[in-house]
């Protein structure tokens, strides 16, 4: 089921019981990195099922092995699925297992450790911006911060039509994304309760790129 809580309408929370059953494994501090990695995988594709149902198609006739066929396509340029490095790589191959005609941009933004905003080095997306619908990539959604600076980042190129995937959000989160963007629809799989005073989303996950490629 998909919820929108009345105070973030920009948010989604899809509490499908697969979801919610793959969330509690990745918050367990026990999980170890491979089994981490799959479920990211699999919580992103099962998000992108979701994420996807409105978008928009078109008539397409099909032959069928007996007859001609009435069918649909999905309309316009080939989705485009943009991770914000390094955590959002995670995302990727799940969300490709469904859509795997989708393109694949890359953000590379980390956050300062002392001042909790971000800090951009990398940006690379397909050409023809303006026509794309752009899902920017993220599990953890905390300050806001990288989120909102990496769909800034996506507007400035042209992209108009963007989504934004995550998997673990905090309120402050949602709002200051909702504050600077409030045309980008926010889909995850928790609404968490705060952020602690490092800027850590709690409960949380912990690191989420430090948990997915084991460092620490
Ligand atoms: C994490 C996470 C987000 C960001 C969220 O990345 O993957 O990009 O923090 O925090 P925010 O909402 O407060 O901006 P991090 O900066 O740790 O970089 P990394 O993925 O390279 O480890
Ligand atoms: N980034 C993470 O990886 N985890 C958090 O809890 C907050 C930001």
């Amino acid at each position: 089921m998909d919820t929108t809580p009345a105070e973030l309408p920009t948010l989604s929370i899809t509490r499908h019981p697969l979801i919610q059953h793959k969330l509690t494994l990745l918050r367990d501090r026990t999980t170890p990195t491979k089994i981490f990695k799959e479920l990211v995988e699999e919580i992103a594709m099962l998000m992108a099922y979701e994420a996807t149902s409105d978008l928009p198609l078109e008539r397409a006739n099909v032959d069928t092995p007996l007859e001609s066929a009435s069918g649909h396509r999905v309309a316009g340029k080939k989705l485009t699925l943009v991770p914000i490095l390094r955590a959002g790589l995670g995302m990727v191959e799940g969300v490709l297992r469904l859509v795997p005609s989708a393109r694949v941009g890359h953000i590379g933004l980390y956050r300062d450790h002392d001042t909790l905003e971000p800090v951009d080095y990398y940006f690379k997306v397909p050409g023809d911006v303006e026509e794309r619908h752009f899902f920017v990539l993220d599990p953890m959604l905390a300050t806001g911060g990288s989120a909102a600076a990496a769909v800034s980042s996506l507007k400035r190129a042209g992209a108009s039509r963007i989504r934004f995937l995550c998997i673990v959000a905090a309120p402050e989160g949602v709002r200051r994304l909702a504050a600077a963007h409030p045309d980008v629809r926010v889909f995850c799989a928790a609404l968490d309760r705060e952020l602690n005073a490092h800027g850590y989303i709690l409960p949380g996950l912990g690191d989420a790129g430090d948990r997915l490629f084991g460092t620490r």
